[in-house]
């Protein structure tokens, strides 16, 4: 018995996922294009997912590793559970699974929402990633794995006109928290990334209003849009070795948006 902490001759390195098999949805554009071309890059398969299927060509010819396509709706259990079964037989696993789409339809108060646009929202924001997370933690089983949510800040402090989609992003926290109980012994994480500001389609609407703009800027701490590179080392860092005992965790990368 000694009272030194145990060195190990080696530490995972944060962000290795070569060989990892990753699922991601929302693959098409925005920020599931970025993700998908840092987990190429890093050595990882990644199966791409979204409905156009254009959108997903296109991806898949830039990535310079193994790659599969599946276009369909997240909102649809059967399709995320064939996304899981075609992922299994090309490559003989997932090992972790990113539920990045999303969508932000309307900046509106209550009286202006239609009601299935809330529908819509709650569908593919918060029970498309809990159908994904069914499909992985199915596939997985008792072999590990890492589940990774796209959050956004504007679930833990809302904006004006998005009460879906903050509801829908505040519901993934506690969707991921329950969930990281659920599948622990199966070796299984699950966390949210909760990106602050970044430019990408979804956000273009804010971006070309000045007011919001503004408004964005002056709470971002660091003072500016988010950059393609500030996003991904988390993703890396939660799908890798390194991150094993991480769990039910909320990663907030947002500049400091949320401290002012
Ligand atoms: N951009 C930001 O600043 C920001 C900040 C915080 C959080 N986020 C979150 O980050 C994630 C990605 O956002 P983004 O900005 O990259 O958005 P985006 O550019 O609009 O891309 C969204 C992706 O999700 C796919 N998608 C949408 N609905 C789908 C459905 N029902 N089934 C399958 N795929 C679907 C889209 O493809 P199809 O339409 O072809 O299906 C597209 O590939 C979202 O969860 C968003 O809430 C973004």
């Amino acid at each position: 018995m000694t009272d030194r902490i145990e060195i190990p001759e080696t530490f995972p390195n944060p962000g290795d996922v070569r060989g990892k098999r990753v699922v991601l949805t929302g693959a098409g554009r925005g920020l599931g294009e970025l993700l998908a071309h840092a987990f190429s890059r890093a050595g990882a398969s990644v199966a791409l997912v979204a409905r156009t299927e254009r959108d997903l060509k296109t991806v898949a010819a830039a990535l310079p590793g193994p790659v599969l396509q599946f276009s369909g709706d997240v909102r649809d259990a059967d399709f995320n559970e064939a996304v899981a079964d075609g992922t299994v037989a090309a490559w003989g696993g997932v090992d972790v699974w990113i539920c990045n789409a999303g969508i932000s339809p309307v900046v509106a108060g209550p009286l202006k929402t239609d009601p299935q646009v809330w529908r819509d929202v709650l569908e593919v924001n918060l029970t498309g990633a809990f159908l994904g997370a069914r499909a992985a933690a199915r596939v997985m089983g008792k072999n590990g794995g890492s589940l990774i949510f796209t959050g956004s800040v504007l679930g833990e402090r809302p904006a004006r006109g998005l009460a879906a989609y903050s509801a829908s992003k505040a519901g993934l926290v506690g969707m991921a928290k329950a969930l990281a109980l659920d599948l622990a012994n199966g070796g299984i994480t699950v966390n949210v990334v909760a990106p602050g500001w970044f430019d990408s389609p979804l956000a273009a609407g804010w971006k070309s209003n000045e007011k919001l703009e503004q408004a964005v800027l002056g709470h971002t701490a660091l003072e500016r849009w988010g950059r393609p590179g500030d996003l991904v080392g988390t993703y890396l860092f939660l799908a890798s070795a390194a991150a094993e005992f991480v769990t039910g965790s909320v990663f907030n990368v947002d500049g400091g948006y949320l401290l002012k």
